[in-house]
């Protein structure tokens, strides 16, 4: 294991921001951070552990080590009669993972097509997209508790997953570092295509019978129509989380604003599109020096090149501030701030 000084991190994360780290170690094995626990190298320092830093804002240089989690790995455990049982090292990227199980035609995950990032940060934030989440595929996860150096075991309702939460974001935030993760992935798949688009796209692909495959395409190609591919424009998805309001909160915005997309959650609660609102706000395609708003999703924010992460942070405050003027509505970062 080598720590490196100085380490600049431009090329490792997404929205392409210079940056440097202190200290930068990659680790193959828990093995390597057990030992870096042990000897004390860790403790007392700012800590961060890195995946494919696609969920990440760097404001600053970070004045800690960055522990680069690059384990690898993908073992069938077990099967049963419905599931195959697929355990993942932390550092496999999660498209590459995807690719794995269509190929084996292991289902559950095709949804989550092409997102950034790695398999051990998927928890963090229950990852999802058209329609699933990553707590529908969950089994377990591994993951070492950074103070002691113990391995602990996570079930699905140990996470006590939300829409873009985990306990990891809450209660163990900087506590632990996530090693592997188990999916439990479907022998006979059940599609998932009450996502509207993906009808459309799979009918515009002339597929006439559903597979694992075939929606995985369809999710690509949705993708690629509307997101920043962050090699080459930086960005990190979809920087703020889709606001909740309650109903009378939503039934007033309804007068006042007839088209609002919303989405009817559980205990009478709305999900408001955030894109919506900050396009409403005027923001769609703003542009200052090299930060920006992506003009084909105002819920993107973007680096043209040489934006700081304080421009990209100072338009995010921004926009909070005129869609809360208008809507009455705050809006929560989605992307980690550092
Ligand atoms: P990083 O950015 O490296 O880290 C994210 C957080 O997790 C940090 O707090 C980090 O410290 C922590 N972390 C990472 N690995 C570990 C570990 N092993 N142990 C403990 N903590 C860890 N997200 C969605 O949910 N749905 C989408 O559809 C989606 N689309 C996107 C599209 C684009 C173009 C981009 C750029 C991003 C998108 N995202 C989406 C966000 C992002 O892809 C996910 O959040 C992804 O899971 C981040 O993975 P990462 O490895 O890059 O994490
Ligand atoms: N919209 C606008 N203007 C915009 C963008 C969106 O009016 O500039 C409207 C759309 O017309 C649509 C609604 O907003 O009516 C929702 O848009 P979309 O389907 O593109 O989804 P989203 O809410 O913007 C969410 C996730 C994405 C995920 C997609 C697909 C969040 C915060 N974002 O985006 O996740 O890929 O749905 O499931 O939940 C991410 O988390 O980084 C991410 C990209």
């Amino acid at each position: 294991m080598q720590i490196t000084e100085n380490f600049p991190l431009k090329n490792y994360n997404s929205f392409g921001i210079s940056a440097q780290a202190k200290y930068f170690v990659a680790i193959h094995t828990p093995e390597e951070i057990q030992e870096l626990i042990h000897e004390n190298t860790i403790i007392g320092l700012e800590r961060l552990i890195l995946g494919g830093g696609s969920n990440l804002l760097f404001t600053r240089n970070f004045d800690g080590i960055i522990i680069k989690n690059n384990i690898k790995g993908i073992e069938l455990l077990k099967s049963d009669t419905d599931f195959y049982y697929l355990k993942a090292g932390a550092g496999e990227i999660w498209h590459e993972f995807v690719l794995h199980c269509i190929k084996n035609n292991y289902a559950g995950v095709e949804n989550l097509s092409l997102i950034p990032g790695n398999v051990g940060a998927s928890p963090m934030q229950n990852i999802g997209a058209y329609g699933v989440e990553i707590k529908d595929v969950f089994e377990s996860l591994e993951a070492i508790e950074i103070t002691t150096g113990e391995i602990h075991s996570f079930n699905n309702s140990d996470c006590n997953f939300g829409y873009r939460e985990s306990v990891f974001k809450n209660i163990c935030k900087d506590k632990y570092i996530i090693t592997s993760v188990t999916y439990k992935l479907r022998k006979i798949p059940e599609f998932n295509t009450s996502y509207g688009a993906i009808d459309q796209e799979l009918e515009a692909m002339g597929v006439k019978e559903l597979s694992v495959s075939a929606i995985s395409k369809a999710v690509c190609n949705i993708r690629s129509s509307k997101l920043p591919d962050p090699r080459l424009i930086g960005n990190a998805g979809s920087f703020f989380k889709n606001p909740v309001v309650g109903k009378s909160h939503y039934d007033y915005l309804k007068t006042v604003f007839p088209g609002i997309p919303a989405y009817a959650q559980q205990n009478e609660t709305f999900k408001l599109a955030a894109g919506w609102l900050i396009e409403q706000c005027g923001w769609k395609g703003f542009r200052k020096n090299d930060a920006g708003v992506h003009a084909k999703q105002a819920l993107v924010l973007v680096n043209y090149g040489n934006a700081s992460g304080n421009e990209i942070y100072e338009i995010s405050e921004e926009i909070l501030k005129s869609v809360y003027l208008k809507f009455e509505v705050n809006l929560e970062r989605e992307v980690n701030i550092i």
